[in-house]
């Protein structure tokens, strides 16, 4: 299992970086950084994080066998390969306050509460009542280590955020994971990065669709005094944020135009 979490990702940056105003020298600089990647995730296959794999694997082999989801709705929940990866970043950083975006069948829900680490764990979900909502809060409830620390709020999350910001919250770990039109993610986005504790983590689920990439691309060319994209796994789409706790320093009318980055996985990138 690769060592997920906490290294600069870079795929979105080439066409940023100024590797461009280098030609020469640009390639190997590109090799450089793949090699130091590649030997970073190389020694992490020879064990020095299998004690974390080793209990996501176990966490989610129990979540798999407890979650109740409806067998013809199963995209909706996040899939394995994303639940390994929010494990074993969990159980790397062990944040202790939580907000999620989309509560769904619960099933990231269900795997941060049984990360052991969280005091206080804020889900966010518009369907107040649906049979959905109903048994993913079932399914959080029946798995949570924190029961006290699990806090569900009803509505449409461009409404209940603006109000968590207000009252001063502040997250450790955001997995947004909700409304997937462009608009619903930015503004999960501009309230979440607000709300971050320095070198606080935001997640975006679904990075296939143009949406969620084009937000992505933002953050990168125009918050990256901010934000650090971590490493992700090559064939995931997702995505991992870190903020680095500096001030918003850009000026009043500050945008780079960016173009949003394909589709292609990463071992294609150049
Ligand atoms: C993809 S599911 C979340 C799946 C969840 N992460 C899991 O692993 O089970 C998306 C959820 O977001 C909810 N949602 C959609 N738009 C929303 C909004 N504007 N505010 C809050 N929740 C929203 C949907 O009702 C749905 O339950």
């Amino acid at each position: 299992m690769l060592r997920v979490a906490g290294r600069p990702q870079g795929d979105l940056e080439d066409r940023h970086s100024g590797f461009c105003a280098f030609p020469r020298i640009a390639p190997r600089l590109r090799a450089l950084r793949y090699l130091v990647q590649h030997l970073a995730m190389t020694q992490d296959k020879h064990g020095c994080h299998s004690d974390i794999s080793a209990r996501a694997a176990e966490i989610l082999a129990d979540l798999r066998r407890h979650t109740v989801i409806a067998e013809d709705d199963r995209v909706t929940a996040l899939d394995e390969s994303h639940m390994m990866y929010l494990l074993e970043l969990g159980l790397e950083r062990r944040p202790a306050r939580v907000l999620e975006i989309g509560l769904g069948w619960g099933f990231s829900a269900s795997a941060i509460q049984r990360l052991g680490c969280v005091t206080s764990h804020v889900i966010v979900e518009i369907e107040q009542g649906s049979p959905r909502a109903l048994q993913g809060e079932r399914n959080v409830r029946a798995t949570a280590t924190a029961r006290d620390a699990l806090q569900f709020l009803w509505g449409d999350s461009s409404v209940i955020l603006p109000g968590l910001y207000a009252s001063g919250q502040q997250f450790d770990l955001t997995l947004i994971d909700g409304g997937h039109r462009f608009d619903d993610v930015f503004v999960d986005f501009h309230f979440s990065r607000r709300m971050a504790t320095a070198r606080g983590v935001v997640l975006m689920d679904d990075m296939w669709m143009p949406s969620v990439r084009t937000v992505a691309s933002w953050i990168e060319t125009n918050l990256s005094a901010q934000w650090t994209r971590l490493r992700t796994p090559p064939e995931a789409s997702i995505c991992a944020w870190e903020y680095l706790g500096t001030a918003d320093r850009r000026s009043w009318d500050q945008f780079t135009p960016f173009e949003v980055a394909t589709c292609r996985p990463m071992q294609d990138r150049d």
